[in-house]
């Protein structure tokens, strides 16, 4: 479903701020697979996810989708493949406009050109039902402004605009990191609820160790630009944060460098 090829991105290059971002990054998901990512901070994890959605161009490397290279496919037609969920609650809706409107440009993306924004009886009644799956009682407030809704409203109704058009893959990068712990375990369980009940190929950035463990079928660490440990499926069921932390200092030869770990 998704291939990364042999990505590298190099920032700066040739100049004392010269950075590597990712080297020879190399990762196969079929359809289906919810891949949780962690590693030290300055990874790569975000550098990843933009080049996948085709926020920036990688230096060497392709990406495929569905066996298709997309590596040369702009950024917003790609977006009809890719949903995607960012950290700033503001950064995924429009503040200024209501629950219903947000939901209206999420519903046209990737549809064909002309379909009006106007909200009309039958779209609204698909919002309804499409908010009401959220459990929060945003279906009632489809008129307020969204700019009035707390940050882990925002972070849900971002969730739910970015599969409304059920989209081959996502992409969610700490998109809870911003949320107190309360409602940071709502959006993280309706992520859990969404992506399985739409069978969503999913990438999750999170710094958290144990919802890392508790999440998805599989699991990458990065560490200076590599994927430096794969867990798949059947190893996945028997790790712990301590066999983790373990494994990525055995590996890199450091402790997790990351300021905002959450052991869980
Ligand atoms: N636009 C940019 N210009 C220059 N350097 C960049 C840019 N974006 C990222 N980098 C550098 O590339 C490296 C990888 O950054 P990236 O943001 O992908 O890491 P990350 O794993 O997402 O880290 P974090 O956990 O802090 O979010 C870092 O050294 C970073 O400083
Ligand atoms: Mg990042």
């Amino acid at each position: 479903m998704l291939r990364i090829e042999a990505v590298s991105k190099l920032f700066n290059p040739g100049t004392v701020d010269e950075k590597i971002a990712l080297m020879n990054a190399k990762l196969h998901l079929k359809q289906g697979d919810f891949v949780t990512v962690i590693g030290s901070n300055g990874a790569g994890k975000s550098t990843l996810m933009n080049i996948i959605s085709g926020v920036m161009a990688p230096d060497a490397g392709e990406v495929y989708i569905d066996n298709k290279d997309v590596s040369q496919i702009s950024e917003y037609k790609r977006s009809q493949w890719i949903g995607r969920v960012f950290q700033d609650p503001m950064a995924g809706t429009a503040p200024r406009m209501t629950i219903e409107e947000n939901l209206a440009i999420a519903y046209k993306r990737g549809k064909t050109r002309g379909f009006s924004l106007g909200v009309t009886s039958r779209t609204r009644k698909i919002f309804r039902d499409e908010l009401s799956r959220l459990g929060i009682g945003l279906e009632n407030r489809m008129g307020a402004k969204v700019g009035m809704l707390s940050g882990g409203e925002r972070q849900a109704l971002s969730l739910l605009m970015a599969t409304f058009t059920r989209p081959q893959i996502l992409l969610l990068d700490e998109h809870t990191a911003a949320l107190d712990p309360a409602r940071a375990e709502l959006v993280t369980s309706l992520t859990d609820n969404i992506v399985k009940e739409l069978k969503l190929t999913t990438l999750m950035v999170t710094h958290n160790m144990e919802q890392a463990i508790r999440l998805g079928n599989r699991l990458i660490m990065m560490d200076k630009g590599q994927i430096i440990l794969q867990v798949n499926e059947d190893r996945k069921k028997y790790l712990t944060v301590e066999r983790l932390l373990g494994e990525f200092e055995q590996i890199s030869g450091k402790k997790m460098a990351d300021d905002r770990v959450v052991l869980g």
